[in-house]
């Protein structure tokens, strides 16, 4: 059962998958997020001196930005074992409390999407995170007792898109809470550039830099653009990625020059045509274009939101005159 909702890094080399070599293993190859780096390191530092366990660490922000990653960094950095699993995963308060029973002293607990746990399995966290123990109910009725089992020290770092989703007594016993933001275009063509050469293929910096503008500000975009555009280069050029193979490969994956996908175009220009620019409520939004209302927030809003296309306000979405202006719309008079 433990192996369906929870996964431990430190398994022989053959089932380390191609993408995870992909990942920086120390915070001096992680590029970017030099702020949270800078105080994770400190943390980490004083954690090792003392020889202590990590205090918990919550990661919040847009996906892609290198949640995952980080969390594997820090565990190789404390030089402990990570065991991985999620929110959903975790269905009964007897798989978090398999998971806790079976931690070495030290060890990280990475739980991605913790905002989707249930009342029932974070009640079981609390008093985990705070004093390192699990209480448990033995019997039922009135023969049912508690008993306290103590666990080893560990660090639990939680992932998740939106912290705000996290209820108020979880988010207060992390002891570090970190917001990742959107990656700049320098540090994408540093990501792609290391990328590249880890697949061993050849790029020049023009070609770096445009996968980097259409990236959204994300590696994980700008990982997988990579791997595409290196398939024209090999196929339709000579191997090299360069820009007019990544303008060409891009153009014809339907990434605009900003990095706007299908979805992204289709949201403002429902929301300029159908809505007059706006303002318009999100499920209207979703509903007009066939998604769903999580996806739209967790994946699409935030970079519009970060680039100036859209505007959220008490009545709802708003596309602005950069939305229309980049769309090549003309936006009509007296229409915000
Ligand atoms: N690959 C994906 N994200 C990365 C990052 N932040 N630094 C270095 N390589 C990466």
């Amino acid at each position: 059962m433990e192996d369906r909702i929870v996964s431990s890094e430190n398994v022989n080399q053959e089932e380390i998958s191609f993408e995870t070599s992909l990942r920086p293993q120390y915070l001096a190859e992680y590029i970017g997020q030099d702020k949270v780096k800078q105080n994770l390191g400190i943390f980490i530092e004083a954690a090792r001196q003392r020889e202590e366990a990590l205090d918990h660490v919550l990661l919040y922000g847009p996906p892609g930005l290198g949640k995952t990653t980080l969390a594997m960094v820090i565990a190789n950095e404390l030089g402990t074992n990570i065991k991985t699993t999620s929110g959903p995963a975790i269905e009964r308060p007897g798989d978090l409390a398999t998971i806790l029973t079976a931690l070495e002293p030290g060890d990280v607990l990475f739980i991605d999407e913790i905002h989707r746990l249930s009342k029932a399995v974070e009640e079981i966290l609390y008093p985990a995170m705070e004093d390192y123990c699990l209480d448990i109910v033995i019997g039922q009725g009135p023969t049912a007792r508690s008993v306290r089992l103590d666990l080893p020290p560990f660090t639990l770092i939680g992932a998740t898109t939106r912290a705000g989703m996290l209820s108020a007594p979880l988010r207060d016993r992390f002891g570090v809470i970190d917001h990742l933001e959107f990656y700049t275009e320098e540090q994408l063509e540093d990501i792609v550039t290391r990328t590249a050469k880890i697949l061993s293929t050849e790029i020049n910096e023009a070609g770096a830099l445009e996968i980097a503008r259409r990236s959204r500000g994300t590696p994980r975009i700008a990982n997988r653009l990579l791997k595409r555009v290196r398939d024209f280069a090999q196929v339709k050029g000579d191997g090299l990625v360069d820009y007019p193979i990544a303008k060409e490969a891009l153009t014809l994956l339907r990434v605009d020059p900003r990095g706007l996908d299908t979805i992204d175009q289709k949201l403002l220009q429902t929301i300029i045509h159908s809505f007059r620019g706006g303002p318009v409520g999100l499920d209207t939004i979703a509903a007009s274009i066939g998604e769903e209302r999580e996806t739209i927030e967790d994946m699409h809003e935030p970079y519009l939101l970060q680039i100036g296309f859209l505007q959220r306000t008490p009545r709802g979405r708003l596309a602005t005159g950069r939305a229309y202006e980049h769309l090549g719309i003309e936006q009509e008079k007296g229409v915000e």
